[in-house]
């Protein structure tokens, strides 16, 4: 019988360290948009894939090997891997945390970035090793998972950057105590999930902030705004004649307020709160309320900068209804608070 194949892993050569190299140029030049690298990061992904130690398959359940934590849910090393495949998103963060690095640019010694939840690609991290060189920025690699941290170490070893990475740190970010000499510049993690529920950033966040309060934090703000829309009015019609441009769609919404925050300004108010339970705003939804109008939360992020991720530009920005799809009549009054825990997310009381 003939011995089954093995998972073989090619070492990158001179061609794929030159084209990963071009392609962290490219996402980084300030004049491409992440409409613009949507093939870049289609051949990031591809390189990655083609020299991971991961077995990618869709043929197991994504959702096998993730960890329940006290903070939320830490996704399994494959379903972080499969997070690459979000272009938009890819793109957005890899750009702002390249930006962000630029800005804190210094003479006497390199950017320290802390990478909490770096996943079996430290994709927001790798392409930043490729441009800037060890005197310009060192990495501190966290992940709750040792596959992903073996994997991602893989990588790193494999493309020729090992020297980029001060410590390779399997642990809770949440629990993670920041070792005095080494207080990062910028703190990058994408802990999240839609509207900021179930997974760990707000409590990452708030954790790692505390301890470097000057440190950027690459996603700079994320923001959960209420609306009203008609989801007949959200898409524009699929199959326009041959000829005719894309046309936006014109929507309907009516926008009531953003109902919580989370960037530097808001943790640092948040502070001295040690319940599990952070504020969030109110929300009156007028009366009468038409019939065509749901109430959706929009979830928009500032990665850093310029750089944003709008609705609709990756599941993160996916319009969500209120947790347990309620009616509305009008006239009701919304009082939001966000739940942190095991189950972190937006939750709301009809006060009025
Ligand atoms: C959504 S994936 C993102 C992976 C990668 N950073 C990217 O952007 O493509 C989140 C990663 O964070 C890790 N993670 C989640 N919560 C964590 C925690 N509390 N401590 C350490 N790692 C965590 C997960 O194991 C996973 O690898």
């Amino acid at each position: 019988m003939m011995p089954s194949p093995k998972h073989v892993t090619p070492s990158p050569n001179n061609q794929d360290i030159e084209n990963l190299n071009r392609i962290a140029q490219d996402i980084l030049d300030p004049e491409k948009t992440i409409v613009d690298l949507i093939p870049h990061i289609g051949d990031l992904r591809a390189l990655l894939e083609r020299h991971t130690l991961l077995k990618l398959t869709t043929e197991v359940n994504l959702a096998e090997d993730r960890t329940l934590l006290d903070s939320g849910m830490a996704v399994s090393p494959l379903m972080a891997a499969f997070c690459a495949r979000e272009v938009l998103r890819s793109a957005a963060f890899i750009k702002g945390a390249g930006a962000a690095v630029q800005d804190v640019a210094r003479e006497d010694r390199p950017v320290r970035v802390l990478y909490a939840g770096c996943g079996p690609f430290a994709l927001l991290a790798l392409p930043l090793m490729a441009v800037f060189s060890v005197q310009q920025v060192v990495f501190t690699l966290i992940d709750i998972h040792p596959e992903s941290l073996r994997c991602a170490q893989h990588l790193i070893d494999a493309f020729g950057f090992s020297s980029h990475v001060l410590e390779y740190v399997c642990t809770d970010a949440t629990r993670y105590q920041i070792p005095p000499d080494l207080i990062p510049d910028v703190i990058v993690s994408e802990t999240m999930n839609v509207c900021l529920g179930k997974e760990p950033q707000v409590s990452i966040a708030r954790h790692l902030l505390a301890q470097a309060p000057d440190a950027l934090m690459v996603p700079q703000a994320v923001s959960v705004e209420a609306c009203l829309l008609d989801t007949s009015k959200e898409h524009s019609p699929v199959g326009f004649a041959p000829g005719e441009t894309f046309a936006e769609p014109v929507r309907d919404r009516i926008y009531l307020g953003k109902v919580f925050e989370l960037d530097a300004q808001n943790i640092r108010h948040w502070v001295s709160i040690t319940v599990d339970c952070l504020p969030a705003a109110s929300i009156r939804i007028p009366a009468p309320l038409p019939e065509r109008y749901q109430v959706r939360l929009l979830t928009r992020i500032v990665v850093y900068g310029q750089t944003s991720l709008q609705d609709y530009e990756s599941s993160l920005n996916l319009p969500q209804p209120l947790p347990g799809k309620p009616k509305f009549t009008g006239g009701e009054t919304l009082q939001f608070y966000y739940k942190l825990g095991a189950h972190p997310g937006l939750g709301y009381e009809v006060t009025g």
